[in-house]
């Protein structure tokens, strides 16, 4: 982090930046699409290096940019029913979102200010690179029920954003579920992602309050098949099958909101799903080895499914069980349904029975949740997974389209219009 001024560069002029469809083409081409701060001036740095990733775009980043290995993310109650207050809060939040994302200190900074008065920022990330962080913003449900009337957008409430059912076998907790608001912060150091959320929770103070939050390390799947495919902590690769940063039809298709999909205002967005899966790590970790490749339908070495050699051969879904994950989560078993995973593994310690309290925060995004994650969820009632997990917490949040230039602020095209 320096001190240095906002100088917001323009990383449009400086790459050719058009959208995630270009800064994906980057990724490809060699990751040319991070970008490392030197005093003012930004230059173009490859993936893992400390770089930045652009905040401004078509589509915000978080989604579909290469996953970063940390996670911080925050769930928001709004308390305030004042409607310029809240959209002052959103301009606010962007702007800082904007230098953090860049590797800039919020506001005037950490020290150096008036003597009498707090620091603009925390101070914990100065001398860290950016870390790749990115911030991606959604709304809840409950917003659009506790808010509605006050902030005139009730009727442009998505349909998609219903809360989601209830499914077999779940045990909400629900102080670790729903929320008004998100922000999902992910980063390659872990300090970065707090200091983020942190400074965010700071800066609304007094008009939203932290609901839960959960860290999050090792990511579960990637966006980039080209690299090593990660492993959860069952031991087996995750995210084989998952949707690619670089595959734009199949993001167009099944992550992001077209614009006769409605309402206006999440075209160019997503829907997220955030549940938290914990995972009975001692009674997986006695279980045979044989026993836990059949409830995948994939081997633990290499991670190839039933009867093949590879990890990215095609399964033959016959030839597992009827109850194995693969099986019942893959799109021929759901009518197509197809979503972007970008979960992380979490230990928060103990239970007071001696098991970690260890699992999957499990991260979806999709273009509709009732085609999307409801649909496999339904499917994975019988899984034969679940006798190892159970699900603890859960939200659903609608994620507005990117946020454009540095006039434009987070939920812009919701609450841009005079109610
Ligand atoms: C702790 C819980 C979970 C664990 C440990 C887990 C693990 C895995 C593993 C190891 C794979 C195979 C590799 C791959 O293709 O990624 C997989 C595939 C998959 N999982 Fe999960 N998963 C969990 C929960 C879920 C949930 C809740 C959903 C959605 C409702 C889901 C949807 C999928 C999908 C769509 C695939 C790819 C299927 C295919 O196309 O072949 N998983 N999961």
């Amino acid at each position: 982090m320096t001190e240095a001024p906002e100088t917001t560069p323009s990383r449009r002029a400086l790459i050719g930046w058009g959208g995630a469809g270009l800064a994906l083409g980057a990724v490809a081409a060699g990751g040319a699409v991070a970008m490392a701060r030197t005093g003012d001036d930004v230059v173009p740095a490859a993936a893992g290096t400390g770089a930045a990733i652009p905040f401004h775009g078509e589509r915000q980043a978080g989604i579909a940019t290469p996953v970063q290995d940390r996670l911080h993310f925050a769930a928001f109650d709004v308390k305030t029913d004042d409607r310029a207050e809240f959209v002052q809060l959103l301009k606010d939040w962007t702007a800082a979102a904007r230098r953090m994302t860049a590797g800039q200190s919020v506001g005037e900074g950490a020290y150096g200010g008036l003597a009498e008065a707090p620091p603009d920022d925390t101070g914990e990330a100065l001398g860290l690179k950016p870390s790749r962080l990115t911030l991606t913003f959604g709304f809840g449900p409950s917003l659009f029920e506790k808010y509605g009337e006050a902030f005139g957008i009730a009727d442009a409430r998505p349909e998609a954003l219903a809360e989601l059912p209830k499914f077999a076998g779940d045990n909400l907790d629900k102080n670790r579920s729903g929320g008004d608001l998100c922000v999902q912060a992910c980063a390659d150091d872990p300090q970065v992602a707090v200091h983020a959320i942190r400074n965010l929770a700071r800066i609304g103070m007094g008009k939203v309050v932290i609901r839960w939050s959960q860290l999050g390390f090792g990511k579960t799947s990637s966006t980039t098949p080209e690299e090593q495919t990660p492993r959860n902590l069952m031991g087996f690769k995750d995210g084989t099958r998952n949707i690619a940063g670089t595959e734009t039809d199949r993001l167009e298709k099944f992550v992001w909101v077209g614009e006769k999909d409605g309402p206006a205002w999440m075209a160019g967005g997503s829907y997220l799903v955030a549940r938290r899966i914990r995972m009975h790590i001692e009674t997986w970790d006695r279980t045979s080895l044989q026993e836990q490749e059949d409830i995948f339908g994939r081997d633990k070495g290499e991670g190839a499914p039933v009867g093949k050699a590879k990890e990215r051969d095609e399964p033959f879904l016959k030839a597992m069980l009827p109850d194995a994950h693969v099986r019942l989560a893959h799109p021929d078993s759901n009518d197509g349904a197809t979503i972007l995973r970008r979960g992380y593994s979490f230990t928060d310690g103990t239970d007071g029975l001696g098991r970690l309290d260890a699992g999957l925060f499990f991260l979806a995004y999709q273009r509709d949740p009732r085609t999307g994650f409801i649909r496999i969820q339904r499917n994975l009632a019988l899984d034969a997974l679940n006798e190892y997990i159970q699900h603890v917490g859960s939200a659903l949040f609608a994620v507005p389209p990117g946020v454009r230039d540095k006039d434009d602020w987070w939920g812009r095209t919701l609450f841009g219009k005079e109610a």
